[in-house]
């Protein structure tokens, strides 16, 4: 299949009418809903919404096209050529009027990702790249931070909801390090978000456990455009269906594994000699 300019313009058409029907629903109100009993693991009727916009626009002008999409699963998982979307990444931040979310939409071809855009409708930021081509904020070709000091830098984490007590202690460690050499740690809530901000430089890298392929599959061919490096907690290369991230503005990402691979290869009870408290 050819990237064909239609292709790009059906994309972002498509992810920036689904944010304006999330803009409308945090001005007139929504449902929400707990998915598997889980307190903070949310679903409103603004995700849904969202999905089944996106969803009928494929399936309209590409009706051959499979689907993996967060809400609803897989649709039609025969082809070569897969969508994979999130309706909206970040949606405890939209539950709360926080607002830091996103419509991440990716395109998959045999298994690559060929193109994908993130979109933010509070901030108006629309992320896109096209595998080889480069990759722009709302037009503008962006890159990645130039910063060559751990100590110096900003790293974004985040905790995910479905907690695995093994990896969140693992990961709660990391963060203790990195806190304790100073680098500056945000935890922003939205996984997208946080690889679009690395790829355009607000942020120096990004790591987390238990991530979905819609929450990065986007994001990851964005940053990797953008100059990049992503991988695995092992430092394998990466695929938007691995568990586990890593990605960087490429200079600090060998210091960073390394720390996290210092704490995954270790007993989660033993504290690391160098934390100091
Ligand atoms: C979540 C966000 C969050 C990450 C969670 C994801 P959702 O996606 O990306 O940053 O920490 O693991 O599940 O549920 O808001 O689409
Ligand atoms: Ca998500
Ligand atoms: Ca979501």
């Amino acid at each position: 299949m050819s990237t064909h300019p239609s292709l790009k313009e059906f994309l972002l058409n498509t992810i920036q009418k689904a944010g304006d029907i999330v803009i409308d629903y945090s001005i007139k109100g929504f449902t929400i809903n707990n998915k598997d009993g889980i307190d903070n693991n949310l679903v409103t009727e603004a995700d849904k919404a969202s999905e089944a916009f996106i969803i009928r626009e494929i399936q309209t002008a590409y009706p051959d096209h499979a689907i993996l999409s967060e809400e609803i699963g897989i649709l039609k998982n025969t082809g070569h050529i897969k969508w994979i979307i999130d309706p909206i990444d970040g949606t405890v931040n939209f539950a709360h009027g926080f607002p830091l979310s996103t419509i991440s939409i990716s395109l998959e071809q045999n298994g690559i990702q060929i193109m994908g855009a993130v979109y933010n409708p509070f901030l108006k930021e629309l992320y896109f790249a096209e595998k080889g081509k480069g990759a722009f904020l709302n037009n503008k070709k962006i890159s990645v931070s130039t910063c060559n000091r751990l100590e110096s830098s900003l790293i974004i984490t985040g905790f995910p909801y479905i907690k695995n007590k093994e990896k969140l202690k693992k990961n709660l460690i990391i963060f203790e390090q990195l806190l304790t050499i100073q680098v500056a740690m945000r935890r922003i809530g939205c996984a997208s978000m946080d690889l679009c901000w690395v790829a355009s430089g607000k942020a120096d890298a990004y790591y987390e456990y238990s991530l979905k392929p819609w929450d990065v599959a986007a994001g990851y061919l964005i940053l990797e455009e953008a100059g990049g490096t992503v991988t695995n907690y092992q430092g394998d290369t990466y695929n938007p269906y691995e568990e586990s991230i890593v990605s960087s503005n490429t200079i600090i990402h060998h210091d960073l594994l390394k720390i996290i691979q210092g704490v995954y290869n270790q007993d989660v009870y033993d504290p690391p000699a160098c934390i100091i408290y």
